[in-house]
């Protein structure tokens, strides 16, 4: 076991650091594009709901977890879900906890690198003249190297971008905690948070861009987000499609926020700095996100259109229409280069929480130094992001993207909180996540944590399954000549999920082995 693992160096950091990692791409990209295509007013309700219930007591959770995982000398689930739980399978079911999140990071930091892309291309003009859908949307599918758009095919720039960010990445893991992390969300979030204000007030001043028009507004965009609207709350998919909202963005379910807590020292506040992290993360979301995309696309496109593009995928809206937004306004150029800058920021926040289980796994498991662990991690996500970019117009990524983003979401929460508040139990459970507490948390969850949570998630996860999980399994709206290709993604992920397993195999025969010795 490693002795002297690193712990945060201050409680801004610390909560910066956590807020980096919850907020980012899902923030700024996810959520305006999810809220549009499920009713705006319709979806924030059972949004909220989901937040409460299973987004903040899930933050509580993880932190506890994670904060005594460190305890034990670990940062990842293998062996923290092994002292919740004595059983051989609970270490087998923590390496979903490894394995979600190194899948995850690797098509996460390729989005992440369209975004660093798009600030160098909005910087130097090179898209400027295309204005129209389809004018940027060849734009972008040339970048991404489908082969059926013009002059495209090469993926240079797309390789050139996404070896920048890779190597951006591993240069702040090798850094570590403190002087890696840490001193990153020093940074970046004031940073993000700066563009973000500068781009909502440009988008609130805007006014009528048509005159013909003159209530299509940002403020129109606005009342379609808040209006709430009650006739849509019978719809289990608007439900679905908000918890998985609230996990995505709130980075719960995966086992980051635990690698980051493992971090914590032992009587360090859990409750007022979770609900911290969570809160400033919804302030980046509902408001900052909330205020962006959306009421500029209805300003310029209207309401009816704006839905119809955020129904045409979750890359439309902040690649194509944006671009096509600020060519259109004075110092358009600079606000592009600040919308795709404000992106990366939030997204390398992000992705290097992604890699951390990975990481501290080899760390604390293998005793390996953090250079050997990083340049390991980095070397995976090197092989594993190539078919990633090969086949993405196959719809690989979006395969993937499914049996991580959603599906092993999902289920990974569903089994934190039954190990957790049943198998560890609630009443210990209870004491973990109030100890060295700041304020003490209120009854009330202590059953919500016990019941609500777990009921609600169960319930999503098997109306869910159902619903969207049965014809995706089956590929039924899938062109036949995709299907390898999904196949293929699906590989991916189980050969993945089957390393993890096999060094966990190791890392507990070779504990073994020692204590055998060591008697
Ligand atoms: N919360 C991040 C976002 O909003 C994504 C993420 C999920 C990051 C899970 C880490 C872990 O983009």
């Amino acid at each position: 076991m490693r002795q002297g693992r690193e712990v945060w160096a201050t409680r801004t950091g610390l909560i910066l650091a956590m807020a980096g990692n919850a907020v980012g791409l899902g923030n700024f990209l996810r959520f305006p594009s999810v809220a549009a295509r499920n009713g705006g007013g319709a979806f924030m309700i059972p949004y909220f709901v989901a937040l409460l219930l299973v987004g903040i007591p899930l933050m509580w959770v993880e932190w506890s977890m994670g904060r005594l995982g460190g305890r034990l000398g670990s940062g990842t689930t293998p062996r923290i879900f092994q002292h919740l739980w004595q059983h051989p399978l609970a270490r087998y079911l923590g390496g979903l906890g490894i394995a979600i999140p190194l899948v995850f990071c690797v098509y996460y930091t390729y989005i992440e690198s369209w975004t660093l892309a798009f600030a160098y291309f909005s910087a130097t003009g090179m898209y400027w003249g295309l204005t129209d859908q389809s004018g940027m949307g060849g734009f972008l599918h040339a970048y991404q190297g489908f082969t059926q758009s013009e002059n495209s095919g090469s993926l240079f720039y797309a390789y050139v971008f996404m070896a920048i960010t890779l190597a951006a990445n591993l240069y702040i893991l090798a850094k570590g905690v403190v002087r890696g992390i840490e001193r990153l969300a020093k940074i970046a979030m004031p940073v993000l948070l700066l563009f973000a204000v500068i781009l909502v007030v440009r988008v609130f001043t805007l006014g009528a861009p048509d005159p013909a028009l003159p209530d299509q507004t940002p403020m129109a965009g606005l009342a379609f987000l808040w209006e709430p609207d009650f006739s849509r709350l019978s719809e289990a998919r608007v439900w679905l499609a908000a918890a998985g909202q609230i996990f995505f963005t709130l980075s719960v379910g995966l086992g980051t926020i635990v690698t980051y807590a493992s971090y914590l020292k032992e009587k360090d506040d859990i409750v007022l700095s979770g609900l911290t992290t969570a809160s400033t993360n919804e302030f980046a979301e509902v408001i900052l996100g909330g205020c962006l995309a959306i009421p500029i696309a209805v300003a310029f496109f209207g309401t009816v259109q704006t839905i119809a593009i955020a129904e045409g995928g979750m890359f439309d809206l902040g690649f194509q229409t944006m671009p096509i937004i600020f060519q259109q306004l004075p110092l358009g150029q600079i606000l592009a280069t600040m919308w795709f800058l404000l992106l990366f920021f939030a997204g390398i926040t992000s992705s290097s929480a992604l890699a951390m289980p990975a990481v501290s796994f080899l760390q604390d498991e293998f005793d390996w130094t953090r250079r050997k662990a990083v340049t390991a991690v980095g070397v995976s996500i090197c092989i594993l992001v190539q078919p990633i970019i090969l086949f993405l117009e196959f719809g690989f990524l979006d395969e993937v993207d499914f049996w991580i983003g959603a599906f092993g979401i999902t289920l990974f929460a569903a089994l934190e909180i039954v190990l957790f508040a049943w198998v560890f139990g609630m009443g210990k459970g209870w004491k973990e996540i109030n100890m060295g507490a700041d304020i003490r948390l209120p009854r009330f969850f202590y059953y919500v944590i016990k019941y609500v949570t777990p009921v609600f998630l169960l319930t999503i996860f098997a109306a869910w399954t159902y619903q969207e999980g049965k014809p995706r399994i089956l590929m039924e709206n899938v062109e036949p000549e995709n299907r390898p290709y999904l196949w293929m993604a699906r590989g991916l992920v189980l050969v993945v999920i089957l390393v993890v397993f096999w060094l966990i195999h190791k890392a507990w025969a070779r504990r073994q082995a020692r204590a055998g010795g060591e008697a």
